[in-house]
């Protein structure tokens, strides 16, 4: 293995006979996709091989959720699971990273005593040497933000990844990993103290990364294959950096990241609707890699309820944003986050939540039953009284009215042709295939010809091709379209690049 170097990419070869094996799984936000990315890397880049298969692992990690509590439930019962073949295997280190360490480590240590490595997303650069340090003293080692009292894990500081920023900034690649699509961490954490969010607890104040660093990131991944880039931020839109004197914007990052030649298509993601400034709207219609699609989480249509949630806008001031946003951008696509239930929620502020979802016509909503979390604002002086047979109805009936608007912008776009980047065969169609060849085995193996793919506006299309059209961008004509999906077929030959790949 090389030397590390800050400004060195690496590319973990293979060629080291791997003594070690790691299993990790992933929990959560896209946030959580990238660490365990970097992770992964970090650890490849030290000898580690991934695995699929615990029992096969001698370092099993989970990267954990604490949005909700459904989401630490399921951790907990997959430690169990974990617990049971590492009786097996005491030789077996197991670690939980991720919000859930850092937000309840005592609760982790108590229900599951198997676990030796708590580590907070804060922290990830400090892995390995926590790994090292169990393996050397036995003891378990932890890592979290707001452990003001710990000392120092011994190897914490002074191994190659020496700072959070150097985690992201010498991103190693995974074997077999693809960077297509990728994700760049443009901001850290979160100010906004949303009354029932945990993530400012778990993931710290709002923090925004050097310009430079997200371009030198970017640059590098578009050097390996990378086509489409997501810039990620819990609240993404506020991201501000102060360089010589001046101060960086979303749009002047996005402006930034639109001349990264190989680059074809830039996200940004998640929006906080108080924040929005108009500048971002122009990025959007103004450079020609800027998609037109915004995720812009409302979370509920009652002004009552955004008050006791401190959401810091109204329903009007929203509406206001989403109409600006569509007469500057006619095409927006978008998409937004809805808790049912908060605590008072009224049928009345419930059907004020419908009736804005009505209003928006959203491509997309990603709806959640409120949970209540321990330490947030909500937790300390609202109760959770809404029963949980009427938080899912609520559920059920602003699904309900989404699919018909979903499928009524699906059908809206059948006869127009969209530029879709293929991602790789139709998960129904392998599915498809698998059950053919269980029915019929001597049948030989055929890949499917159902592939899939995403439009700048983020719509899913599926179409016959072959399998040569993966990574690249294909005109397809919309022929149907169901609630989830749009169905089409290939018009052209693969789109030509805006830029060359290679002409960096
Ligand atoms: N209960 C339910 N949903 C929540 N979210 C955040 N906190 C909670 C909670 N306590 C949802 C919000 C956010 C998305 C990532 O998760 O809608 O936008
Ligand atoms: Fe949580 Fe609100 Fe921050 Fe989003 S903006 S991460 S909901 S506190």
């Amino acid at each position: 293995m090389c030397c590390y170097n800050h400004w060195e990419w690496r590319i973990f070869e293979g060629s080291a006979v791997a003594d070690k094996r790691v299993y990790l799984e992933t929990m959560g936000c896209q946030m959580n996709v990238l660490d365990s990315e970097l992770v992964l890397g970090q650890l490849c880049a030290l000898g580690y091989e991934p695995t699929d298969d615990v029992g096969q692992a001698d370092l099993v990690l989970l990267n954990t959720c604490s949005v909700r509590q459904h989401a630490e439930e399921k951790v907990y019962s997959r430690l169990g699971e974990i617990g049971q073949v590492r009786r097996r295997k005491p030789d077996m280190l197991v670690g939980v990273i991720g919000c859930m360490a850092e937000r309840d480590p005592d609760g982790i240590r108590q229900r599951a005593p198997h676990v030796q490595i708590l580590c907070g997303p804060g922290n990830l650069n400090e892995l390995p040497g926590l790994i090292r340090e169990v393996r050397e003293t036995g003891e378990p080692a932890v890592a979290l933000e707001h452990d003001h009292s710990r000392k120092l894990p011994k190897y914490a500081r002074t191994l190659e990844f020496d700072s959070i920023e150097s985690l992201d900034l010498s991103r190693t690649l995974v074997p077999g990993g693809s960077v297509l699509q990728s994700y760049v961490r443009v901001q850290r954490g979160c100010d906004k103290f949303c009354s029932y969010c945990v993530v400012p607890f778990t993931r710290g104040p709002e923090r925004s990364r050097p310009p430079a660093n997200i371009l030198t990131e970017t640059r590098r991944l578009a050097d390996l294959g990378a086509r489409e880039i997501t810039l990620l931020g819990q609240t993404v839109n506020s991201y501000s950096y102060s360089e010589n004197g001046s101060i960086v914007r979303l749009s002047e990052l996005l402006a930034r990241v639109n001349d990264v030649a190989g680059i074809q298509r830039i996200r940004f993601v998640t929006s906080f609707p108080g924040d929005f400034t108009d500048d971002i709207f122009y990025a959007m219609r103004d450079l020609p890699k800027v998609c037109e699609y915004l995720h812009i989480p409302a979370q509920s249509g009652s002004n009552a309820v955004l008050q006791r949630m401190k959401r810091q806008y109204t329903v009007d001031q929203y509406v206001e944003l989403i109409d600006r946003a569509r007469a500057i951008v006619p095409d927006i696509s978008l998409a937004g986050d809805f808790i049912v239930g908060f605590s008072g929620e009224t049928d009345q502020e419930h059907a004020d939540t419908l009736n804005l979802v009505e209003r928006v016509r959203y491509k997309s909503l990603f709806i959640f039953k409120y949970s209540q979390r321990p330490g947030t604002a909500a937790e300390r002086r609202l109760p959770d009284e809404v029963p949980d047979e009427v938080k899912s109805r609520r559920h059920a009936e602003l699904s309900a009215v989404q699919q018909r608007i979903s499928l009524e912008h699906h059908r809206a776009m059948i006869g127009r042709s969209v530029e879709v980047l293929v991602e790789g065969y139709s998960k129904a169609a392998m599915k498809a295939q698998l059950a053919d060849q269980n029915l019929a085995p001597h049948i030989p193996w055929r890949r499917p010809d159902q592939l899939i793919g995403r439009t700048r506006g983020d719509e899913i299309v599926v179409f016959s091709g072959p399998a040569s059209l993966i990574g690249q961008f294909v005109n397809v004509r919309v022929t149907d379209a169901t609630a989830l999906t749009l169905h089409g077929e290939p018009i052209t030959d693969p789109v030509l690049p805006l830029v060359s790949p290679t002409s960096v």
